[in-house]
């Protein structure tokens, strides 16, 4: 699978989301996911399923070298003894020695962002993280993170019904990728007449369309969650699906303004 990435980051393209599954539901999606190929797994301390994901992959039996694994820092836990002790408490969860990305899930107001990426970097020059970056961060915060540290990633919902063209701009012009999370925006345009022609004229299905247009863009990673074997098989078999310039032209075009995911803590998103 292709990958993607700088400051230490090399991830596949395609991962599984795995929030809101937990437990065996969650060992099950995952251990299938890395046995029908998938190779990048992302995950949160705030999902409650990290323990269920390190279960997975040992029960896959794929190397743990050849997995990306993502994990995240909650926005409570950004002092650095408190980021130290979450990271520890997450690796512990998973039940391995690193991990591939770690991610401040979401910016808290009046966070000393300097301080939380200097403990971050410190977890990366140790071995402990691949890589580290940023999540739901804007282009005025993202400005302010690359002051401080080589950020690998912004995780940011991204989908056909949202768009996030200044977030790819800077997260392009700072060597960031940009992993699109909810990008199969839950099914929300499911009924949508251009996204059903276009999926009709590929025989492939509204939500493969909506993976291989955000797979057409450069520096983009998505991370459907799905937990139905079959969803996961469509998912990966978007990665072969190619839209023409006409294509792709008709699915920018559709209204972009979308947001699924907008909690009371989240930052104000047009800075
Ligand atoms: N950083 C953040 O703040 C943040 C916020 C939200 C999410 N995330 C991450 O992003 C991941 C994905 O986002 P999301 O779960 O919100 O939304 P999503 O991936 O857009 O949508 C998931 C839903 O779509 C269904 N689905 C998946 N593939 C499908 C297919 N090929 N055909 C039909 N239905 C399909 C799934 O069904 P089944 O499960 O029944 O198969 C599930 O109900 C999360 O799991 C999480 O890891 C991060």
């Amino acid at each position: 699978m292709r990958r993607i990435g700088t400051h230490g980051l090399s991830m596949p393209v395609l991962g599984l989301g795995t929030w809101p599954m937990k437990g065996e539901e969650c060992t099950t999606a995952v251990a299938g996911a890395l046995a029908m190929g998938y190779r990048h797994i992302d995950t949160a301390e705030m999902y409650g399923n990290e323990e269920a994901v390190g279960a997975g992959i040992r029960a896959s039996g794929i190397a743990r070298a050849d997995i990306h694994l993502t994990t995240k820092v909650w926005w409570d836990h950004l002092e650095p003894k408190a980021l130290r002790a979450a990271f520890n408490a997450s690796l512990q969860r998973l039940g391995t020695d690193y991990v591939d990305l770690y991610l401040i899930h979401w910016p808290a107001s009046g966070m000393n962002l300097g301080a939380a990426l200097d403990t971050m970097m410190a977890l990366r020059e140790a071995g402990f993280a691949r890589a580290i970056g940023v999540s739901n961060f804007t282009v005025a915060l993202m400005h302010e993170a690359v002051r401080y540290a080589p950020i690998a990633c912004n995780q940011v919902e991204y989908h056909l019904m949202l768009g996030q063209a200044k977030v790819l701009d800077f997260a392009r012009a700072h060597g960031i990728a940009l992993t699109a999370y909810a990008p199969v925006a839950r099914g929300l345009f499911g009924g949508d007449k251009t996204v059903a022609a276009i999926a009709r004229k590929h025989g492939a299905s509204a939500e493969q369309v909506a993976l291989a247009w955000l797979l057409a863009q450069d520096e983009v990673a998505a991370i459907p969650k799905a937990a139905k074997p079959e969803n996961q098989r469509a998912n990966l078999a978007a990665l072969d699906l190619r839209l023409s310039p006409d294509d792709i032209a008709a699915l920018d075009a559709l209204p972009k303004d979308r947001r699924q995911v907008n909690a009371s803590f989240a930052p104000d998103w047009d800075r």
